[in-house]
This record gives C-alpha cells, structure tokens and sequence, in this order.
C-alpha cells in the first residue's frame, strides 16, 4: 500500500516509535504518581520527561504547563470552553477544522459569546489586517489553525500574535496540522495556548495529544478526578499539570509520542519540511498534464516558489470524477490511500469552491519516498488519461 494521508494520521509510525512503546509497556508501563514504587516513579519521569520535550520543541517556558490530551480536539475544547465567559467575543476563520468552529458555534449559538470568522484571501491565507479590524472591546480570544489541513497553507501566526498580544487578548493556535512540520515559537510568536496532535507529524500514536498553557492564559479544569496526590483535596490542586489532567493518562501512547518527538528534534523540523515540499514538487513533476487537475492555486506555488509557504499536503480534483469516486479508485485499483470529502473543515472548503463535495488530499510525511509520489502520480496519470 502507498499510504498519501499523513495529514489524518502519520502512517506506518518509525520503528524506534513502536520499539519505544513496546518497551516501555513491557518495562514499567504502570499507573504513574499512584503509588511510590520504583515502576511507577518511571512512569512519572517518562511523562515529565516528554512534557520537557515537548516544551523544548514549542518553546514554553513552563514544561509542567504541558497538558496531556486524547487529541487535538480534547486540547482545542479544554482551551475554548476553559477559557470562554459569557459575553465574550472570538475572532476566528473560516478555515478552521471542527474542533475549533464546532466548540464556537454552539457558544455562539446558545449566546455566551459572539463570534467573527475572517475570510481568508486568495492564496488561502488569513490577513492579519482582517484580524486588526475584527477587534472588539469584548474580544478575549483569537483561535487560529497554524496551517489549513485542506488548503496546506502555513497561516501568519507570528505577525496575528503581535497584534493579539497588543491587545491584550489571548491567542489560541490549532497546530493540529502544523506540529513537528512548521517550526513555532510560543514565545516568539506571542502564543497563549497551544493545541497539538501527538499521532500526526509529531509521530506517536493516536489517542495523544496536548495543550500547552502559556502563563497568561487562565483556564478552569476541564475534566476534574483523581491525580495520585493531594487526595484530601475537595477539588482539583490548583498546581499544573493536575489542575488540568484528572485520571489515568496515556503512558503507552506518551512512551510513544517522546519517541517521535526526540526524532524530530534530531532530524530537525525545518529538514521535515524540505522534504515534504520536495516530494510535492516531485509529484506534481512526475504528472503528463497537472493541468487535467483543478489545484486551486497550490501548483503554481508548488512549481513557481518551491512550495513556499506550504505543508506536504494538496487538495485536487479531477473532471467527471467526484472526489470520493477518485480516491476510491486509487485505493481499489492502485492500493493508494488518499483522503477525499471535505475533512472535516467545511468552511475551508467553501472557501476554495469545492463545498459540498470536497476535494481529495494527498498528504505526505517523513517515512513517504520520492517513488511514493511517483507512483501515485503514474496512477492519476493513467485514470486521467482513461
Ligand atoms: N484532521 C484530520 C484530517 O485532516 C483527521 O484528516
């Protein structure tokens, strides 16, 4: 199989990502901080020695800050419905995923908050003008996905950061799609809360992911238990990380995620990246006619600027073929797995004229080689010319 939808989950997971879950099942994957024994105090240190990581990777000062979740939309609802009051008014864009715009309309919708979703422009970017403008005096937040997961497109966070920051509003950025592939800097950047997936680019496993809290940001707790010490207390301690993580957390699946991450600190994340705009523009190369597709501006960038400004991913659709139709050929007939439809991010694809229907995505990762995308590429070319 040829597996082209990084962009859902990273598939297969590297081998040291598996090794490392495996072993750490098999050598002290117990209850962390339940018990003092020797086991158990491994796997506090692994969880601890991961939230350092991962802090490490996104710049946080404050590793405990780092918050251990299901996903990235576990850590996107932790942070909007820990954060929001009523009354409150978020700036946000119509290419978000459902994890974000989802949590906001129903707020909206019940009338806690008010809400305005910029537009994005032509070449699927959100102005950060449009974001000045869309300021309130009851604005509290700005949520933005770092890079669209249907349009590839690496948003301007830095520059929305400066303007949030100077407004004295918090700034909630999606990575779900950006993590381990764009380089992002909370404090640089002026990044309040951070969600990200453990499973997509970051390579660990599904079931992991996370939210990192920077120190202006206060949340309440949003799933409250147990958190192996502190137990007389009638409530949630108040001490990060456990004012944020009740219950037994994913060792295995965490065990997995430091793995994934210290490859990606090795390899470095900007190498990442080269590699999926070079497999891009090698697909595209490796096509008789890109212009039998519609690509809605990604091949111009691809082919004119080296994929500047872009992830390794692209949406496209071929005439007489609906999306779903096409990528179930390129799986029954070519064993090539795509993504086609709207991925969950309908707003993005009204933008790009391709709602209802969607698009199908081609998504690459770190483990994808050149002669992946070469044979894909054969495959559209044979079903385009049939
Ligand atoms: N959000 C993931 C995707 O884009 C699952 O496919």
């Amino acid at each position: 199989m040829i597996y082209l939808d990084h962009a859902a989950t990273s598939f297969p997971k590297p081998d040291r990502v598996l090794r490392a879950m495996d072993d750490f099942a098999r050598a002290s994957g117990v209850n962390p901080g339940r018990g003092g024994h020797r086991r158990a105090l491994e796997a506090e240190a692994m969880i601890d020695e991961t939230r350092g990581l991962l802090a490490r990777l996104f710049r946080l000062s404050r590793p405990e800050r780092v918050i251990f979740t299901l996903n990235a939309t576990d850590a996107l609802n932790m942070a909007i419905k820990g954060l929001l009051k009523p009354g409150d008014h978020v700036i946000t864009s119509v290419l978000e995923h459902n994890s974000v715009s989802r949590p906001l309309n129903r707020l909206e919708r019940e009338g806690v908050i008010t809400v305005t979703r910029i537009d994005a422009c032509p070449d699927h970017r959100i102005d950060p003008a449009d974001v000045m403008r869309a300021f309130t005096p009851a604005t509290r937040l700005v949520a933005l996905t770092q890079v669209s997961n249907v349009t590839g497109t690496i948003q301007p966070v830095g520059e929305v950061g400066k303007i949030v920051r100077d407004r004295n509003a918090l700034f909630l950025v999606d990575a779900a799609q950006g993590a381990g592939v764009v380089p992002l800097d909370m404090q640089a950047d002026f990044v309040d809360l951070l969600a990200f997936a453990g499973h997509k680019s970051l390579q660990g496993p599904t079931g992991t992911g996370g939210l990192l809290v920077g120190e202006r940001a206060e949340l309440s707790p949003w799933r409250e238990g147990g958190t192996g010490g502190d137990s007389e207390s009638p409530v949630q301690p108040s001490g990060y990380p456990h004012f944020m993580e009740g219950g037994t957390p994913n060792v295995h699946g965490i065990a997995g995620l430091r793995e994934g991450v210290r490859i990606l600190l090795e390899r470095g994340v900007e190498r990442v990246l080269a590699h999926e705009r070079k497999l891009l523009s090698v697909f595209l190369g490796a096509l008789n006619n890109a212009g039998n597709f519609q690509w809605y501006g990604a091949d111009r960038v691809i082919a004119g600027r080296g994929g500047e400004g872009r992830v390794g991913l692209v949406c496209f659709n071929l005439t007489g073929f609906a999306p779903a139709e096409l990528a179930a050929v390129l799986d029954s007939q070519f064993d090539i797995a795509v993504r086609a439809g709207l991925h969950c991010a309908p707003g993005a694809h009204r933008h790009l004229g391709t709602a209802p229907l969607g698009a199908v995505r081609v998504s690459v990762g770190i483990e994808t080689t050149e002669e992946d995308v070469v044979t894909a590429a054969h495959a559209l070319n044979e079903i385009a010319g049939a």
